[in-house]
């Protein structure tokens, strides 16, 4: 282990480094002991429940509004599906984002270390992922959420010229946000047993691939210059502030009949909206944090945005996420 000093607006942090080589070898033995193939360890025959949510209904985007109120059980359980579809096409696009951000990383590097070995693993491990995904969206019946034009677009460029400070600190938010919601969605009993099963599946292999991300992180940003680093900070930032409308898509309020402009914007604006999301988004920002990602300019982008945690938190659901407004306790209490 080996320790650097990175320059921050708030004073110097000290990055630790763990041996490249050494964290790769252990991730390997890991994906060696405990991975899955979605084909053979899934039953795709089972039905699903109508009664069932596909998410906890704590992190469907309308909870606690006056919509949610007003809406029957089984609109709510159809929001939950088309959220969940939503969710699960932008990992799937993100997915390949990495995927192709990783064999940028590969191409570039000596195949015969073990750190170049995990990233290839990884990258095996996402085509599983999509390949599920892709076939969970197929067995509900319902179209993939498409990405955005720009996005799309954009997305054609990746593994081509994204730093890999930049492209792994959004790795690293895409992957701790999606793990926080499934980590509570795989062991709630009122979510449908497929999504609990494919939950646990990205849960497991995704721990090690937040690992990963977080050791190339602190290496990255201990080598790229501070100027060139605050530069990617804020892009960063962005990423980060853009991430929430693109994991729910507007359009999943029309499936309930609601007026999805109307609906975005009481989203939008619901205080236990803006706790989910700082809930969710609170193991990558607090890391990024500690490691000088997120400081100066980028933590005034952020800190606008209101998605760092704050100490006023509501508390939690006993599932973990944010449940109602209560200024005194605060959400990693429950932790
Ligand atoms: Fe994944
Ligand atoms: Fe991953």
């Amino acid at each position: 282990m080996t320790t650097t000093l990175v320059r921050c607006a708030d004073g110097d942090h000290t990055v630790e480094l763990r041996d490249r080589e050494r964290v790769a070898e252990r991730l390997l033995k890991a994906s060696a002991r405990k991975s899955y193939d979605p084909e053979v360890d899934v039953d795709w025959s089972a039905p699903f429940d109508p009664e069932l949510f596909y998410l906890p209904p704590e992190a469907v985007s309308l909870y606690e509004t006056p919509l949610w109120d007003r809406m029957t059980h089984e609109e709510r359980v159809e929001l939950s599906r088309h959220e969940l579809v939503s969710m699960l096409s932008f990992g799937i696009w993100s997915e390949i984002m990495l995927m192709k951000g990783l064999l940028g990383h590969v191409y570039r590097a000596d195949p015969t270390t073990r750190h170049v070995a995990y990233a290839l693993t990884e990258t095996a491990d996402e085509c599983r992922h999509s390949t599920m995904f892709g076939r969970f969206i197929g067995k509900t019946g319902l179209r993939p959420y498409r990405m955005a034009w720009p996005e799309f677009q954009i997305g054609k460029l990746a593994g081509l010229v994204d730093p890999p400070m930049a492209m792994f600190a959004a790795v690293l938010l895409v992957e701790e946000v999606t793990d926080a919601v499934q980590r509570v969605a795989m062991s709630d009993d009122r979510v449908q047993p497929l999504v609990r099963t494919i939950s646990r599946i990205h849960v497991t292999e995704e721990a090690r691939h937040i690992s990963y991300a977080r050791e190339e992180l602190k290496r990255q940003v201990a080598r790229t210059p501070r100027p060139l680093r605050r530069v990617q900070a804020s892009g960063i930032a962005g990423v980060g502030i853009r991430m929430a409308p693109r994991l729910t898509r507007p359009a999943v309020y029309a499936a309930v009949g609601l007026d999805p402009r109307m609906a975005y914007r009481t989203a939008k604006s619901s205080p236990h909206r803006q706790a989910t999301l700082r809930w969710a988004f609170r193991r990558a920002t607090g890391f990024l944090t500690e490691i000088g990602i997120i400081e100066g300019p980028s933590a005034r982008i952020w800190r606008r945005t209101g998605m760092l945690s704050t100490t006023d938190s509501p508390a939690p659901a006993p599932n973990g996420l944010p449940h109602r407004q209560h200024p005194t306790q605060r959400m990693d209490e429950a932790e």
